[in-house]
Parts: structure tokens; C-alpha cells; sequence
């Protein structure tokens, strides 16, 4: 029989949004390989290799490292709901929409909420930090590292120094800077950090990989249950309140982790294959070049946008090096520049939210996206869709002046790598 509804065929298009962006093939052809029973001990094998693989990103000892199924805000609830009783006050430094996520999620887990705000486009002085820190004396720091929102990058070096001088847990969203800017869990001494795939691990939306330390680990424990009908006999429950979800309580998910490798969720089997292989990837290119690869993209990208007398969005100090915001000039239409570039051009480039809405495009250049021959093809298509509309972009210039940020950078940059 012909159905009326045909099978999924997405046509190509270049995604040079703020994420999710194209799938590495290398991570395509690994979901496709054939699913395993959980506790199969190759699939434990490829569990265990997940464990260490995003050790090595994460650049941390921490032995709890590990997968959480679902986007990366399964990451987020995971953390925050196992982490925050209720009651328990959290402080969350907000610079964009994903600060404010962090804030709908603690509260929904009956945290008690403090937030502190900086204008879209600027980040926090650490001083405001610690001064926030020493008036409320939260349980917990929430914060973003790279909010996509508004393009900005939060340095966390300090902030990590601040929390442990005053005995505040900080949880860190590394959504969108893991695989394409240093994510130090141990160095900056962020207590847990989550992040997902479809960004610069170059993966789909699906896996949220987290890090928690000893910390994280002892609150995590005190608030320790065991499901009835597979509790081991033995178990020690903790004496705390217990976590409101089950889907996300860390301590079972420990359990399920860990050797006792009692039983939760069904392991999102291809996912994790997807993971595994992400995080093989980045590795394989080695950290350091990778960010390399994201810094000249950015540069390029900028220097590109600039020719075309485009403006930047936000503090520049403080942009991301895999997403561009990029204040839409007067009188174009954004949308509609948006809507040209992807049918014309089969580019995507992404919106924006909130107070930006309407104002900025943001362009991504993340993970397997990242590369020269992507960053002339944007440009050039942006400029050719921008003088359609009537903006006198000169001819050429934004090319002219990305190429010109490549060949400075060539001999760094071999050719697989640029
Ligand atoms: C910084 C940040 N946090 C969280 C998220 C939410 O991720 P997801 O849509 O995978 O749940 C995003 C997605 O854009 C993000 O950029």
C-alpha cells in the first residue's frame, strides 16, 4: 500500500544557527550500529568508555561522569533537581534566556531563588559575584558558561575560587561551550557542569553529559533512595529529602552507572553510541586545536562581518568563539534575510529571543561546522541576500577580508583542520 504521508527526507541545508548543527558522519554511522542489551557486558564496556571519554573533555578526575538521556536540559533538571531540596536557596547570575531557564528549573524544584541580572551582552564581574554571594549565602551557584541568547562567554576561573571560599556548590551550563572552548571542571573548580551534544561535540540533541565531584557526590547521597522491587538487600537509604524526580535522581543513576549497575532507565542505546563517538572525535583532534579551529572561525566570521560594515553584537571581549551576534542593520528585515538564506542559499543562520528579538541574527560556527570553506559560504551568501534586499554591502568585501584571516593563519592550520 502507498501511504499518504511520505518518509523522512530533510533536504540539505548548512546549519550555522546557535545549534543544533550538522552531525559529524563519523557520529551518523555510529547510531546506526546495532543495538545491545543494557547490561550486555560490550555495551557496560562502551558505558564505562563514555565515563572516561568525557573525563578527558571535561578535563576532570571525577569519577561521576557520565550520560543523562534527553537534551541538554535533562543535564540541567538532573543536576539541579538532585542537588537543590526544597527550601534550599540558589543564586543565579542571569546574562541571558538560558540563565533564566536555570531559574524556571530551580524553582519548579522548590528552591528558594535568588537572581541577580547584567545587561544582554555584557557578563559578570566577579566582584558582583562574590558580593551576591556574601549578602545571600546560597546553597548553590547556578550559571550559564556560554549563553547562546546573547552570544556571551561568562569567565568562570574566579568564580570557582569565589564558591569554594564560601562554601556554595557551583553548578555550571556547558551547553554550548564543551568541544569548543575550554570547559575546566577540576582547574576552575566547578563542582558540576552538564552539557549536550548538538552544538560543538558536532552530535544530535539527545545526550547530556554531566560531571559532578565528591562535592556533589556527598549531597547527592545524603538524599540516596532505593526503588522497591530492585532495592539489593543492604541498601543504605540517605536520611535527606529525597529527590523529586525519579527519571533524573543522580543517586540512582549512580547505581546504575556504577558497578552495582542496578537497574533505572533503558540506556538510550544509540545515543550513547553518538556520544561515545563525539567525544572520540574531538578527542582525537586534540582540545587545543579544536578550540584553535573555533577561535580562527570566529575570527574569520567577524572580520568577515565587519567588511560588510555589519556591527557586532555584545561585548567583544567576552563573545563566544563558536556563535556571532550580529545586530541586524536598519531597515532589512531580518526574517526575511533569514528565510532567503535558507531557501536561496540552503543556509541557516539563527534568530534571536527576549530583549534581542528581532534585533540580532546569530551566527553559529560550531564543532563539525566549523570550518573555512562554511564561514565563506555564509558570508558570501549573507552578502549576496543583504544586497538583494537593498543594504549596500561592498561587493566581495566579506570574502575578501575572512579569506584574508585564513591565509594570515595557514601555516598554523593545516589543511584537514581549518
Ligand atoms: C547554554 C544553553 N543551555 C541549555 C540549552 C538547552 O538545550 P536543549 O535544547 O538541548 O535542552 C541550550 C540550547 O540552546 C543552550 O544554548
Amino acid at each position: 500500500m502507498t501511504l499518504d504521508i511520505p518518509p523522512i527526507d530533510p533536504p540539505p541545508r548548512l546549519l550555522m544557527g546557535p545549534g543544533p548543527v550538522n552531525v559529524d558522519p563519523r557520529v551518523l554511522r555510529a547510531m546506526a550500529m546495532p543495538m545491545l542489551g543494557q547490561f550486555d557486558p560490550v555495551f557496560t564496556r562502551y558505558m564505562n568508555e563514555a565515563m572516561e571519554l568525557y573525563r578527558r573533555l571535561y578535563r576532570t578526575r571525577n569519577r561521576w561522569t557520565f550520560l543523562i538521556d534527553g537534551t541538554a536540559r535533562a543535564g540541567i533538571e538532573a543536576i539541579l533537581v538532585s542537588l537543590l531540596s526544597p527550601g534550599e536557596r540558589v543564586l543565579v547570575p542571569i546574562f541571558g534566556r538560558f540563565g533564566h531557564l536555570l531559574c524556571e528549573i530551580a524553582e519548579r524544584c522548590g528552591a528558594e531563588l535568588v537572581r541577580i541580572e547584567t545587561e544582554w551582552g555584557t557578563v559578570f564581574d566577579p566582584a558582583a559575584i562574590e558580593e551576591a554571594v556574601l549578602k545571600h549565602h546560597p546553597r548553590v551557584l547556578a550559571m550559564v558558561h556560554g549563553d547562546t541568547s546573547t552570544t556571551m562567554a561568562q569567565p568562570l576561573e574566579e568564580v570557582g575560587a569565589i564558591c569554594r571560599r564560601h562554601d556554595v556548590l557551583l553548578y555550571v551550563d556547558a551547553t554550548a561551550t564543551l568541544g569548543g572552548m575550554p570547559v575546566e571542571a577540576d582547574l576552575w573548580q566547578l563542582d558540576a557542569v552538564s552539557a549536550g551534544l548538538q552544538k560543538c561535540m558536532s552530535g544530535p540533541p539527545g545526550s547530556s553529559p554531566i560531571t559532578i565531584n565528591e562535592r556533589v557526590v556527598e549531597a547527592v547521597v545524603r538524599r540516596r533512595h532505593g526503588e522497591a522491587g530492585i532495592r539489593p538487600e543492604g541498601f543504605i537509604a540517605g536520611n535527606g529529602a529525597p529527590i523529586q524526580s525519579n527519571y533524573f535522581d543522580l543517586g540512582m543513576l549512580m547505581d546504575y552507572w556504577g558497578e552495582s549497575r542496578l537497574n533505572h532507565h533503558t540506556e538510550a542505546a544509540s545515543m550513547l553510541y553518538a556520544a561515545h563517538e563525539s567525544a572520540r572525535v574531538a578527542l582525537e583532534e586534540g582540545l587545543e586545536a579544536r578550540f584553535a579551529r573555533h577561535r580562527l572561525a570566529s575570527a574569520a566570521m567577524a572580520a568577515g562581518l565587519g567588511a560588510l560594515q555589519l556591527e557586532l553584537f555584545g561585548d567583544q571581549r567576552h563573545k563566544m568563539a563558536n556563535v556571532t551576534g550580529v545586530v541586524i542593520p536598519a531597515g532589512i528585515d531580518g526574517e526575511a534575510t533569514r528565510a532567503m538564506m535558507l531557501h536561496d542559499f540552503g543556509i541557516e543562520i539563527g534568530t534571536s529571543f527576549g530583549p534581542l528579538k528581532g534585533r540580532i541574527w546569530r551566527i553559529g560556527t560550531m564543532g563539525y561546522v566549523c570550518r573555512k570553506a562554511n564561514v565563506l559560504r555564509c558570508l558570501a551568501a549573507l552578502e549576496a541576500t543583504l544586497r538583494y534586499q537593498g543594504f549596500r554591502a561592498p561587493a566581495g568585501a566579506a570574502v575578501d577580508a575572512a579569506l584574508g584571516v585564513y591565509r594570515a593563519a595557514e601555516g598554523d592550520f593545516p589543511p584537514g583542520r581549518r
